[in-house]
């Protein structure tokens, strides 16, 4: 069984397989022009990687990178790797790769699900640009914002908001290692999220690299653009330097608990139930529900074990009596509660174990890799009880299976739909993410994709439809890729319109005006609507 750990920090793989042309790549020519080209010295040694020495390359490259399915040698891999420690030297990596026609990834924390960022399946030669060491956090109380470079990871930036206030705090992801970078151009959710929205509902200011090398912020690149790169997904519409974020108030005391139920404890009647009460409860109140097989009572039977995990902004008292009024069929106790710190919750829901330092948050990333792949899915209706036991059947049938229910509700309704383009707001009950997660290599990995895509074919009845909606941040080439040989806005607009919905529209507008060549791409890029010859 997989714990929540390992899970946070922790094929055929290629669905296309084109042949690459083997270009000869001069990294002299582009370490020339680099230095041309960025107001700061740079020191090469440390900053440029290539397949020429194999062991620092090989390290750099796996060093963020999450999903050993990407890691694997079938898997592309980038000409080299350019770590800039200095914002012209961003800009110098744009110019550059623009010039010498060198196709450019951008990676902040490396979570992306399809290894967006360190992996092209359709270009070569490809390079990245990895931002890990432009990593400063700069906290200010006193006016409730911080600005932070797109190399921290929201640990990081959790971190140095505790160290100066216990009552401030940032509502972004659950897990630890995310990149803010990469993080923040999906959306961002967490546990704060019914209070407070999204991470990117959040977000006050931004500075960027665009097309032209040219660094912006938001009074320059004005409103459309602004609005796009919070939540419109990575590497459409420029590189990301840092972000401005508001910081959010958080009480001294909060309580957190998680609470297991298997099947034969009434699992599935109490599951319909929560789907009835977490997007309604107290918007204090987050309660999400991880769902994986374990052993039942009854010796060698396998049943489904799920597990509330909730954070209340609050003392346990009034958490009790809002689960007393709200969802008596917990059975909450006071010894299920935990009372602490905002900070510790953070270490607590990300699966830390009792008494870890906080100063676990700053270092990288130490657990095991694993192979995964996920997909996800919006609800609007209750899922009938008769549907979850036909759900329970065809999740036992995977090795290392997971669901993660997350609820909606509370300020997530009230937040327009076109707000900014990460649409999933009123009417949405909850997320499911449906995970499957190995260890044994790729040998499998065809076996474990078809699992998947049984059991998200099962749940069509019960789902968002028209379009069935998806997590931008929960990349999923399933649902599709840009052909570069096609008008791309038709293809796209498949999995555009489940990413976007109707934001779908503005943001090909906006990429049309803004990169209408389109030299930030990749295989599900927003793409510009085609340039009008004559
Ligand atoms: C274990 C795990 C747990 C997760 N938990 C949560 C969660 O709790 N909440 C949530 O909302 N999401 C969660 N996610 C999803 C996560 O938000 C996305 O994968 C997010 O894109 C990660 O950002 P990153 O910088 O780490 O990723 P990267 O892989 O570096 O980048 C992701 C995408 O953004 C692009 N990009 C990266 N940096 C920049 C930049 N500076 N400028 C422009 N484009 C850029 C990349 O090219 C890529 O397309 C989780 C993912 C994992 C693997
Ligand atoms: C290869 O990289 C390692 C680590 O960065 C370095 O110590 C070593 O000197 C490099 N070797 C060569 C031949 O450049
Ligand atoms: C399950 O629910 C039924 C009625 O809803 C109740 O009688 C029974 O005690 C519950 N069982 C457990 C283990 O909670
Ligand atoms: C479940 O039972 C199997 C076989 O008896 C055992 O190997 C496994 O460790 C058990 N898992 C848990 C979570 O107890
Ligand atoms: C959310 O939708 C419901 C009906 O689906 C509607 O009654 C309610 O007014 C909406 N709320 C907001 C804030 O738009
Ligand atoms: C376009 O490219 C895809 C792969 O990228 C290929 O499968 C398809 O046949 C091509 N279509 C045309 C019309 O060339």
């Amino acid at each position: 069984m997989l714990s929540l750990m390992s899970l946070c920090l922790a094929s055929f793989v290629l669905l296309l397989s084109v042949s690459l042309s083997n270009s000869a790549l001069n990294p002299e020519s582009f370490k020339q022009c680099l230095t041309l080209n960025s107001k700061a010295s740079i020191s090469f040694t440390t900053a440029f990687y290539t397949p020429s020495n194999a062991s620092s390359f090989t390290s750099v490259l796996a060093s963020t990178a999450q999903n050993l399915r990407y890691l694997v040698p079938s898997a592309p891999k980038p000409d080299f790797i350019f770590t800039p420690t200095d914002e012209s030297q961003v800009q110098a990596a744009v110019i550059c790769t623009k010039k010498q026609g060198i196709h450019l990834r951008v990676r902040s924390g490396g979570h992306d699900y399809e290894g967006l960022s360190y992996v092209s399946q359709i270009e070569k030669p490809f390079m990245i640009l990895d931002l890990a060491k432009l990593r400063a956090v700069n906290v200010d109380i006193q006016h409730r914002m911080a600005w932070v470079q797109a190399g921290a990871t929201i640990g990081e930036v959790y971190y140095r908001i505790a160290e100066k206030s216990a009552f401030h705090g940032f509502p972004a992801g659950l897990c630890t290692t995310l990149g803010i970078g990469g993080h923040i151009t999906g959306g961002a959710y967490g546990s704060m999220m019914r209070k407070y929205g999204l991470g990117a509902d959040n977000v006050l200011d931004a500075r960027i690299v665009d097309v032209n090398g040219k660094i912006l912020n938001r009074a320059a690149m004005g409103e459309d653009l602004f609005w796009a790169i919070r939540g419109g997904g990575g590497g459409s519409f420029g590189v990301i330097l840092s972000w401005k974020i508001k910081l959010v108030p958080v009480p001294k005391t909060v309580t957190v608990f998680t609470v297991s139920r298997s099947l034969e404890q009434n699992g599935t009647k109490l599951l319909y139930r929560w789907q009835q009460v977490a997007p309604n409860i107290d918007e204090n109140l987050f309660i999400r529900v991880l769902i994986q097989p374990g052993n039942s009572s009854v010796a060698g039977k396998r049943t489904v074990i799920t597990s509330y995990n909730a954070l209340f902004l609050g003392g346990a008292d009034r958490l009790l009596l809002v689960m007393r009024r709200s969802f008596p069929e917990l059975g909450l106790t006071r010894n299920d509660c935990l009372e602490t710190s905002w900070i510790k919750s953070i270490l607590y829901i990300a699966g830390y174990p009792n008494g870890t330092p906080p100063e676990v948050l700053l270092q990288g990333n130490s657990q095991p890799k694993v192979f995964f792949k996920s997909k996800s899915d919006f609800v609007r209706e209750v899922v009938p009880e008769i549907a979850l036991e036909g759900l329970w059947k065809r999740f036992l049938l995977e090795d290392g299976p997971l669901m993660i229910w997350n609820p909606y509700g509370g300020l997530m309704s009230r937040v327009p739909e076109s707000s900014i383009p990460f649409p999933h707001r009123n009417g949405t009950l909850y997320k499911i993410q449906y995970l499957t997660v190995w260890i044994d290599g790729e040998k499998n990995t065809g076996k474990h994709l078809q699992w998947m895509k049984k059991i998200y074919s099962y749940m069509a009845p019960y789902v968002s439809l028209f379009p069935r909606e998806a997590y931008v941040n929960y990349r999923d080439l399933d649902l599709g890729m840009n052909q570069w040989n096609k008008t791309s806005f038709e293809v796209a607009w498949h999995w555009g319109s489940r990413y976007f919905k109707d934001n779908f529209r503005r943001l090909v507008l906006v990429k049309t005006k803004v990169d209408p060549e389109n030299f930030f791409r990749h295989e599900q890029s927003i793409p510009p609507l085609p340039i009008r010859k004559g």
